[in-house]
């Protein structure tokens, strides 16, 4: 818990060290340890990359308005408060489990975790406070995204 009362007091996330976590712990502070190097930030959280990976506690995975362009259309990394808050933690892990997305969304790593790691990033992503706005709907092929977005070339296939 000291990691993320630090994040809400100073807006600056300290990232927890590996070693004072325990491989199996199921803890808020592992959540957010998993989240940062399974990269979920990268993607699902605003201005991340521009910060150098700083978290800014308002905006930790609400999800992102810049768009992800390719021959699959326009993708929005979505707001996973939003998405976590309709699970219990049992369904959470059964639900990354199972989840197959469209790119650049890395699915396969998330199908990868284990359980305490599911358990962990569900305990992490519901205490960050109130879910705020959905990112944007999917854009289909062809159509022009409304917001910013990045061009994946060469391009990455969905499976279907
Ligand atoms: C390279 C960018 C990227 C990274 C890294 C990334 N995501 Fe995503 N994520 C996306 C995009 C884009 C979508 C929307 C895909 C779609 O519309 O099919 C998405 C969708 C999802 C979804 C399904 C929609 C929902 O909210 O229920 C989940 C769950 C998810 N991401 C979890 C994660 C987790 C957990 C991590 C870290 C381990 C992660 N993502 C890392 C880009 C990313």
């Amino acid at each position: 818990m000291r990691t993320i009362d630090l994040c809400a007091a100073v807006a600056l996330c300290i990232v927890p060290s590996s070693q004072l976590l325990a491989a199996d712990e199921v803890s808020v502070e592992r959540g957010l340890y998993i989240s940062i190097i399974g990269g979920c930030h990268f993607c699902h959280t605003e201005g991340y990359r521009e910060a150098d990976g700083k978290i800014d506690p308002e905006k930790a995975l609400k999800g992102s308005s810049v768009g992800w362009r390719g021959p699959w259309g326009t993708t929005y990394a979505s707001n996973l408060r939003e998405s976590a808050r309709v699970y219990t933690v049992d369904k959470w892990v059964d639900y990354l489990k199972n989840r197959f997305t469209m790119p650049p969304m890395p699915w396969y790593q998330v199908q990868a975790m284990n359980e305490s790691d599911s358990r962990s990033l569900f305990l992490y992503i519901t205490s960050l406070g109130a879910p705020g706005d959905a990112a944007p709907r999917y854009r289909t092929i062809g159509k022009e995204p409304k917001t910013p977005y990045v061009t994946l070339a060469p391009p990455q296939t969905p499976k279907k």
